[in-house]
């Protein structure tokens, strides 16, 4: 049976997914054929990836029941004001009627005044940033987004790139009505989030890493400690960071395109409590790094 978190709507949501930031079209169709031949049932996915098509496809192709599967995808910044048209459009490129989960994909809503063909899957930029819209919040677009689950277009709802105050700030606003069931956020042994899985725990939103291995070119595989690991269980830096995710208590979305960097990554081992502390004193030791940190023109996301 594969590792599984309940989220705050009684669903269960797979521990691992197949993450797809990054892959292309061509690319993530045989990869998500792989995820779902080797045992995956969980693939996040985002309109913004632009390759929700073939995601979708793979997913139809594959033959697994839609029932059995979790899907996720999110809705981009310059859609803030419109989630149930957007994710309409997310649902027709996918070719489903509905997906699992539906996440804000960052806190922040981008201007939409500079695009000019209507393509809403652009990232706007001003002076060479993304270009924030600041007379909107995020606490007016999840007042949209939380009505979503009654339209029956997906399962449960949250929030991605959220900080503690986000979130703290979400729920106490006045029109919230539901805690986001789930915060995806970038989640390594250079930036463990201790505090905001915690926070999640306490709340009962589901927190899912991204870029649980350092991102491009993995880097965090070269790491000495996480090497040494993995000589110890006889596996792989890949499977002892995927499996420290688990073990931690959160979701977790490696990408791969490679169909045998796929189905490796789903080979969990059971690290101990010291091991998994041996990987969380890696930031401690060697300071913490964040891969993923766009420039919103000067606006902190991470605060
Ligand atoms: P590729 O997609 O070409 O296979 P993250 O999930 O942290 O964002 O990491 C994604 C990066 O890690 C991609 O460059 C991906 O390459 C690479 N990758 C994923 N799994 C493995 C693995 N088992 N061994 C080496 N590299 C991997």
């Amino acid at each position: 049976v594969q590792p599984y978190f309940t989220l705050n709507t009684g669903a269960k949501i797979p521990a691992v997914g197949l993450g797809t930031f990054e892959a292309g079209d061509g690319d993530v169709y045989p990869a998500v054929m792989e995820a779902l031949k080797v045992g995956y049932r969980h693939i996040d996915a985002a309109a913004i990836y632009r390759n929700e098509k073939s995601v979708g496809k793979a997913i139809r192709d594959s033959g697994v029941p839609r029932e059995e599967l979790f899907v996720t995808t999110k809705l981009w910044c310059t859609q803030h004001k419109e989630p149930e048209k957007a994710l309409d459009q997310s649902l027709e490129r996918l070719g489903l009627d509905y997906v699992d989960l539906y996440l804000i994909h960052w806190p922040v809503a981008l201007k939409t005044t500079s695009i000019k063909d209507g393509n809403m899957l652009t990232v706007p930029l001003r002076d060479g940033a993304r270009d924030v819209d600041v007379d909107w919040n995020f606490v007016r677009t999840w007042e949209l987004v939380q009505e979503l689950p009654a339209t029956g277009k997906t399962k449960a709802v949250g929030v991605s790139n959220f900080s503690i105050n986000h979130l703290k700030e979400l729920l106490a606003s006045p029109g919230n009505k539901l805690t986001p069931a789930a915060n995806q956020v970038e989640i390594h042994p250079l930036l463990p989030q201790q505090e905001l899985i915690d926070f999640g725990k306490k709340h009962g939103i589901v927190t899912e890493a991204y870029s649980p291995l350092g991102h491009n070119g993995a880097p965090l595989l070269k790491n000495a400690t996480v090497q040494e690991v993995a000589a110890k269980y006889n596996t792989g830096p890949a499977q002892i960071l995927i499996s420290w995710a688990v073990k931690r208590g959160y979701v977790v979305l490696p990408k791969s395109i490679t169909p045998a960097r796929v189905k490796s990554n789903f080979e969990l081992v059971d690290l101990s409590a010291e091991d998994v502390q041996k990987l969380l004193d890696i930031a401690k030791n060697e300071g913490e790094k964040r891969f993923i940190n766009p420039d919103w023109s000067g606006f902190k996301v991470f605060d």
